[in-house]
């Protein structure tokens, strides 16, 4: 038995790969390399000393999808495919909808035909919009997304509960993640954005590296401590460890509809986040103050509690962990 994760050599996805190997699961990647290269199939092999099965494709052709459950005994799927700019996916809503939403269907339709029924799915924080209650609780109302990609999100997940809702033998587990940063401790997997990075971390560690030249941060008159936005950075080992903890889960609940943040709980500035990189790797971030970044919200971070309870996970990194190994990853690849 396999488990399927389509977009398994992208950021997250890889991480989980190494994590679900280590535990001696068997798994299966599919992947068109849209947003990733090769290279990270060989690391992730490399970092555990394990072989696995890669099927270069587009997840959502669904004839090739076929054959990849017909070739393999597919017993749940990751799913980590999709497009994940925000701005990108103002400009492009058509392409966002289109591949995240009818991927996520072609995956779902084909897993049915073939009696595959445990489903993972990586959402995000953006789904809560602008949070009305911080820490944010599962139970919080969702809704009020800011851009194409947060609604594909939101929609995947009504999609997930209306399947459950007419098939109760699904197993399905919505994760959503708060901010992922940095990478694994040897070097070889990481965040490589194509292009000039969105986010903080990937940014903050090309300006450290002198690719580029400054960071400007969006906005110091929020109603924060210090001004700037506040997150809830999540090393991305602990996250894939998330996975792992809520594929177990589903092996021992056996159907079932389960929704779990996974962050921290606590919230860093962007100022913090500066100051902890420089500390953590000695390297200065230039940075200037610019406006704010339409869409963004002033505070967001997770009550982790329900993910500590009901799956045994909790987040063991540290702050330093984050920065040293996004630092790490970007001196071991420019
Ligand atoms: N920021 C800057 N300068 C930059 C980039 C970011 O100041 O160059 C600030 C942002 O304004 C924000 C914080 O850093 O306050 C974090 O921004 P990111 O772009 O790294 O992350 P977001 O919180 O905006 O979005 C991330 C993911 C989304 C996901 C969301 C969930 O990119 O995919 O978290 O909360 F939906």
């Amino acid at each position: 038995m396999a488990i399927l994760l389509p977009g398994g050599a992208g950021y997250i996805g890889s991480h989980t790969a190494v994590e679900l190997l280590k535990e001696g699961k068997d798994i299966v990647i599919i992947d068109d390399f849209s947003n990733s290269t090769p290279k990270a199939l060989e690391a992730i092999k490399k970092i555990t000393g394990k072989d696995f099965k890669f099927y270069e494709m587009d997840y959502a052709d669904r004839e090739k999808l076929e054959k990849v459950f017909e070739e393999n005994k597919i017993d749940a799927v990751i799913n980590f495919a999709g497009f994940k700019a925000v701005g990108e996916s103002v400009q492009k809503p058509i392409e966002y909808y289109t591949n995240n939403i009818s991927g996520a269907l072609v995956v779902l339709d084909v897993m049915r035909k073939y009696g595959c029924k445990k489903f993972i799915f990586s959402s995000s924080a953006t789904v809560y919009g602008d949070p009305q209650v911080i820490p944010i609780t599962e139970e919080c109302e969702v809704g009020g997304t800011t851009n194409p990609y947060g609604t594909t999100k939101l929609f995947i997940e009504q999609i997930l509960k209306d399947v459950y809702k007419s098939d109760n033998t699904w197993d399905i587990c919505i994760l959503r993640y708060f901010n992922p940063v940095g990478a694994h401790e040897s070097g070889l997997i990481g965040e490589e954005p194509k292009g000039i990075p969105n986010n903080l971390m990937p940014y903050v560690s090309r300006v450290a590296a002198g690719i580029l030249p400054e960071l400007s941060v969006f906005g110091n008159d929020y109603d924060t401590p210090d001004g700037t936005g506040v997150r809830d950075y999540i090393h991305v080992v602990d996250l894939a460890k998330g996975h792992v903890k809520a594929l177990e889960k589903l092996d021992k609940e056996n159907e079932g509809l389960y929704i779990y943040n996974l962050g921290t709980g606590t919230g860093y500035s962007v100022l913090d986040m500066v100051k902890a990189f420089e500390e953590s790797t000695g390297k200065i971030v230039k940075y200037k103050i610019a406006p704010r970044r339409p869409g963004d919200i002033a505070t967001c971070f997770a009550d982790p509690a329900k993910a500590r309870r009901e799956l045994g996970w909790v987040a063991e990194k540290t702050l330093e962990d984050m920065c040293k190994d996004s630092w790490n990853f970007i001196e071991k690849n420019s």
